[in-house]
């Protein structure tokens, strides 16, 4: 069998010698990219000028670029749009589901990445209406749905554990107490497959920086079900959502569809750079993404088990049960971590003890995972980690 990620490889510029296991918090430079910007700022701002947002398809930006996400997560072409952050995304997410339903409360897990709870306990304070945020172990979510929660809101995947959430199961769960679901795709987007549309999702939203490789910062995504857009009334609305934007009217009328989780003027210059990067997908299938991911996580913890005595596997064993990155508890594991990227091998560390390692078959190979077991095997021997330079935390780990 052809390997179909030969063509992939050559598409990124990694600097050289350097083993790459962070593209599950940064992804790395596509070399399309830089071109692309050339062009968008040289030719379209430089010599359209305000043109542009005609002659450049920059108006629809959004939507181009959320019809390529949508591929990739199981999702039909116009219900996704690109903008914002995750974090603006869910709060968009969360109280256009609120508006679609009389319920109080919102059901979310304490494994949650902090901001889509942070998000949420705000949102539910400003709204005024009594709604309450309830939070369960990830374990017991399911047994949690009954017929009060108005909205199940959850990450897929767990940013510290890579432990990965039964999607349709638990939408399913919800739909039949009469919940909606709110679904966190920033470790699931270009991770493995995901089906939206056959689960039945009705939100969802995720990074456009992680997987999707598409720089730092770079716009979030926002879903809406098809049918479910109509009744979902945004909390946060712009002209850019609005259905006739150049009517200038006075008063707010979403624009129909998913288009209405538009707010403002997009960033055109992190959209283009988003756009370009999510043509290293082009041909990809995300089911021949998940064996290669597994194939290679599978390989990264045989291979540090066996080598590395001390670090203990934080991730779940079934790769059945695990998104597209592998963690280790060490209780030094900030040190290790930093000894290990001095070394060239970029994995990062999560509080209190998590190192964290992400697979990503667009770019990796079985050798760069051996070499990266081997880099930490050598570092934890030695106990090299054990320099000052290396416990100094920096503010972003
Ligand atoms: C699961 C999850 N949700 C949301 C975010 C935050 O996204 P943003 O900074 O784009 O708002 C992150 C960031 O790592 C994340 O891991």
């Amino acid at each position: 069998m052809t390997d179909p990620f030969v063509r992939t490889r050559g598409l990124f510029d990694l600097p050289p010698g350097i083993v790459y296991l962070d593209g599950n918090s940064l992804g790395p430079l596509p070399k399309s990219v830089p071109e692309r910007l050339q062009r968008e700022i040289a030719t379209e701002w430089g010599r359209k000028l305000i043109g542009g947002w005609n002659l450049s398809g920059w108006y629809r930006l959004p939507e181009t670029v959320g019809d390529k996400i949508a591929r990739l997560i199981g999702a039909p072409p116009g219900s996704v749009v690109a903008g914002d952050s995750t974090s603006v995304n869910l709060h968009k997410a969360l109280t256009a589901a609120l508006s679609m339903t009389d319920r109080k409360v919102v059901l979310s897990d304490t494994g949650n990445f902090p901001t889509d709870l942070y998000v949420a306990q705000m949102a539910l304070a400003a709204l005024g209406r009594g709604h309450e945020l309830k939070l369960v172990a990830p374990e017991d979510v399911a047994v949690a749905i009954d017929g009060e929660v108005a909205v199940l809101m959850l990450t897929e995947v767990d940013y510290r554990t890579g432990r990965l959430h039964d999607m349709k199961a638990l939408t399913a769960k919800a739909h039949a107490a009469g919940a909606l679901t709110i679904w966190d795709l920033a470790h699931s987007a270009g991770a493995l497959p995901v089906d939206l549309l056959g689960a039945g999702a009705d939100f969802a939203v995720g990074c456009g920086y992680k997987y999707l490789n598409g720089g730092p910062g770079a716009p979030a995504f926002t879903y809406v079900r098809p049918g479910a857009a109509e009744a979902a009334q945004p909390a946060v609305a712009g002209w850019m959502g609005h259905e006739a934007p150049f009517a200038f009217d006075t008063d707010y009328r979403p624009a129909p569809g998913s288009t209405r989780m538009r707010v403002g003027t997009p960033p055109i210059l992190s959209m283009a750079a988003l756009d370009a990067a999510l043509d290293a997908w082009n041909s990809i299938d995300m089911a021949d993404v998940r064996s290669a991911s597994i194939a290679l996580s599978e390989l990264f913890i045989a291979e540090v088990e066996r080598s590395c005595p001390g670090l203990v596997l934080a991730s779940p064993r079934d790769p059945k049960h695990r998104g597209s990155q592998v963690s280790f508890r060490h209780a030094h594991g900030y040190a290790v971590m930093q000894a290990l990227i001095a070394r060239g091998v970029i994995g990062d560390f999560r509080a209190p003890d998590i190192m964290r390692f992400g697979f990503t078959p667009l770019y990796l190979r079985g050798e760069d995972v051996r070499q990266a077991a081997a880099t930490l095997a050598d570092i934890l021997a030695g106990a090299s980690w054990d320099r000052p330079e290396f416990h100094a935390r920096a503010a972003v780990t």
